[in-house]
């Protein structure tokens, strides 16, 4: 199996990773001032014109960013993917379940949390995600669950019934910074085992210009990665259009 993972990936027998561009930040710009400057459903369709394969948004229920109202919009004017990610409380999936956005994705977090810092607990709360991912299937769904790098929680995240795992990539990138190799290590039985399994590998947070490619040149099969704070970052030096663009050279 090692081997023919390792034949996989150097002949690129996959699929091009989609970039998904998280448009969370902008909304919190537009916020700072009460108006519509920026214009988040804009910002969305022209990054799709830029060439992104999907956006994605995060609404919270104090909606400090992403509004309700922004994700009905988005529904109806995003032509690529969008996918939505939040914790699946009530308000959450009565929401995604009259949107139906192509992919939902389940994050563990808290209300106050600044941004998801951590992945389900899929083996202690496998029968309340079994539940979740049906809902989500009976409205055809995309399911992805969001998953610390642990193999068994890829496993369990299976077991749910769930298309995808994301796997959460905050550490990868605080470990990227020190020692390049380690941090990819860390990340390979995880990897492997979604791979091996035939459960779709999604991968965000805190990915950026650098550490990208050394990612997705090690599991190649990642079907997806959403990615926001560093696109808007470097969007301040080179626009949009650019940034988006280096983005795509790199998951080519
Ligand atoms: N994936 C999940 C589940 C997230 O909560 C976020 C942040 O909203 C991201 C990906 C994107 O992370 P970043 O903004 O660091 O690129």
């Amino acid at each position: 199996m090692q081997f023919l993972l390792y034949l996989c990936g150097k002949f690129r027998f996959f699929a091009m990773t989609r970039l998904s561009v998280n448009i969370n930040k902008v909304a919190t710009l537009r916020n700072a001032r009460g108006g519509n400057l920026p214009d988040v459903e804009r910002f969305a369709v022209d990054c799709e014109l830029f060439g992104a394969q999907g956006i994605t948004v995060h609404p919270r229920p104090d909606e400090r960013h992403i509004r309700k109202e922004d994700v009905y919009q988005l529904k109806s004017m995003v032509k690529t993917e969008l996918n939505v990610e939040g914790n699946p409380t009530e308000e959450f999936m009565a929401l995604v379940t009259d949107i139906r956005p192509t992919q939902v994705t389940l994050v563990p977090d808290d209300p106050n949390q600044l941004t998801s810092n951590h992945g389900w607990d899929t083996k202690r709360h496998l029968d309340f995600l079994k539940g979740v991912v049906n809902e989500l299937h009976s409205h055809r769904i995309r399911v992805s669950i969001f998953v610390d790098p642990d193999p068994v929680m890829v496993e369990y995240a299976l077991r749910t019934g769930a298309d995808r795992v994301e796997l959460y990539t905050g550490p990868y990138a605080e470990l990227f910074n020190e020692d390049p190799k380690k941090a990819i290590e860390k990340y390979r039985p995880a990897a492997e085992k979604a791979h091996e399994l035939g459960l779709g590998m999604n991968a965000g947070h805190d990915l950026n210009l650098k550490n990208l490619k050394p990612f997705i040149q090690a599991f190649p099969w990642t079907a997806e990665v959403s990615i926001g704070h560093a696109i808007v970052c470097n969007a301040l030096y080179l626009g949009i259009q650019e940034t988006i663009q280096e983005y795509l050279d790199l998951l080519k």
